[in-house]
């Protein structure tokens, strides 16, 4: 990653002199066609540096058309306010991004268009992600981190590279469908996680390069249809057994299925469905390759590692986290908050103008596409300084005090928030505090920088391999 924000064009501020003044929204500058032809291609090849070129060239809000589709390119934490939170109401999901997964994610919670039907399910499922809820999945988070620890213990030899995204995806997986159906996911793991990270290749190039449309029969597409169907099954299999047993469980999935609204009435077989899948995409994929992120990050930077173990060995002594300590590790949350700023997993998304609006002074139509990139606002030059640098420091509480809110904001805002930020946290903290308790993170001598691969979540292109010595 080597491209940088360097300038921005700062919202309007309409000072109030007492003087009428006749206000004339501001323009947004049209990527020029020439930048729009190159973009065709350069989208394809580098998505990120192509939207650092975008920012560099015209600043914090631009219009870019490529391939006919045209949206409106936003880069301030002020607009993100704005769209997100101050005028929500006039923004939607049914937008290119969110059509490209439809096919995948057909209604549930993260790709509802909004609206009443979004809001319903939200009220019908937010009591379940709340802290006491969240605190009873914390047992689920440890038992198997200690699980995976254990295993490590006497498969791995002192001095061997451990493939840290695939044993971390799995952990993150198997967290995941524990807290949702109580089940142990067994020798399935492997082959879930292969499936994701295809789906994801697949609906990331369309997005990249929307042609053909996603229902013709390319071998790509197909084999997205077959992954589907796939993932279809082992949902349906699940909620069928349960429907069927009479055993008492404790877990998300029992929580939804009696989760009732207003009225008294429930989700619909298919909707529940749905929103099951939902969750799993929406649990398993950020929370994976954050860990895998972490990991690198913490392998890189000897310091913070030192200060993680200091950490760690004070306020545990060696005993298993529970939910409470995960307030008293602070450090090892920096860890986590600098970690979800370099590199946010969910790292775009899209919204739509219902009617016409002015955000900050720029006049948005109805019925626009405006493109929501937090990687790039994440490191944005006027709110962060040396922004690609790690430095969890910048999370300590007097650092925070001094950005607005909208500069950092890996879980969105707004009412359209994740509703697992309080559950991603929880694992985050709880992973690596566990790791970190066992174990010293080492590069390799042979480990190249990995790369970002900017996919519809941000991966560590080709996986993190890391040595990991016991402490
Ligand atoms: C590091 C971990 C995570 C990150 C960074 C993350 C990030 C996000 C972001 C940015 C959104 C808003 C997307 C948009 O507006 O387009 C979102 C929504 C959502 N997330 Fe997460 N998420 C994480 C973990 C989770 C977990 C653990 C779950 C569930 C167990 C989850 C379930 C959802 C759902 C259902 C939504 C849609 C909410 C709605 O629209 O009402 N996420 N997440």
């Amino acid at each position: 990653m080597t491209s940088t924000v360097h300038s921005s064009q700062k919202p309007e501020r309409h000072v109030v002199s007492g003087v009428p003044t006749i206000r004339r929204p501001r323009r947004i500058p049209n990527l020029s066609v020439v930048d729009q032809i190159v973009g065709v291609h350069a989208i394809r090849k580098d998505q990120v540096g192509f939207l650092y070129k975008v920012i560099q060239e015209y600043g914090d809000i631009a219009w870019v058309r490529v391939l006919g589709i045209k949206m409106a390119m936003v880069n301030h934490p002020d607009f993100f306010e704005h769209i997100l939170v101050r005028n929500h109401e006039n923004y939607t999901k049914n937008t290119f991004l969110f059509r490209a997964v439809e096919p995948i994610l057909r209604g549930g919670l993260i790709g509802n268009v909004g609206g009443e039907p979004w809001r319903r399910q939200r009220r019908i499922m937010q009591p379940s992600f709340h802290r006491p809820q969240v605190a009873g999945f914390a047992e689920n988070m440890t038992d198997e981190t200690s699980r995976m620890l254990r295993r490590w213990d006497h498969q791995y030899k002192p001095g061997d590279v451990v493939n840290v995204s695939t044993e971390l995806g799995q952990l993150a997986m198997r967290i995941v469908f524990r807290s949702l159906f109580g089940a142990d996911i067994g020798d399935r793991g492997k082959s879930i996680e292969d499936m994701f990270l295809e789906a994801n290749q697949i609906v990331g190039g369309f997005f990249r390069f929307p042609f053909p449309p996603i229902n013709w029969p390319t071998p790509g597409h197909l084999r997205l249809k077959k992954i589907i169907r796939t993932m279809d099954g082992y949902v349906s299999d699940v909620i069928d057994s349960r429907i069927d047993s009479d055993e008492e469980h404790h877990d998300l999935l029992n929580a939804l299925l009696n989760a009732v609204d207003h009225d008294g009435t429930g989700m619909s077989p298919l909707q529940l469905h749905r929103e099951v899948l939902n969750l799993i995409i929406g649990g398993y994929e950020t929370t994976s390759n954050t860990v895998s992120w972490l990991m690198y990050m913490v392998g890189q930077h000897p310091d913070v590692q030192a200060k993680l173990h200091a950490e760690v060995d004070s306020v545990l002594g060696g005993r298993v986290p529970g939910f409470d300590d995960v307030l008293k590790l602070t450090y090892t949350r920096q860890v986590v908050d600098e970690t979800l700023r370099l590199y946010t997993p969910a790292w775009q998304t899209m919204r739509s103008s219902v009617e016409e609006d002015e955000i900050c002074g720029y006049r948005i139509p109805a019925k626009s596409d405006l493109y929501l990139n937090m990687f790039t606002l994440h490191r944005h030059r006027d709110y962060w300084t040396d922004p690609d640098t790690f430095e969890p420091d910048r999370f300590l509480p007097s650092e925070v005090a001094k950005r607005p809110r909208h500069a950092y904001i890996p879980f969105a805002s707004g009412p359209r928030n994740c509703i697992g930020k309080h559950f991603a946290l929880t694992e985050l903290v709880i992973i690596l505090a566990m790791i970190t308790q066992a174990y010293r993170v080492v590069i390799p001598e042979k480990l190249r920088d990995v790369q970002v691969e900017p996919l519809i979540t941000l991966h560590p292109k080709g996986g993190v391999h890391l040595r990991m010595d016991r402490r």
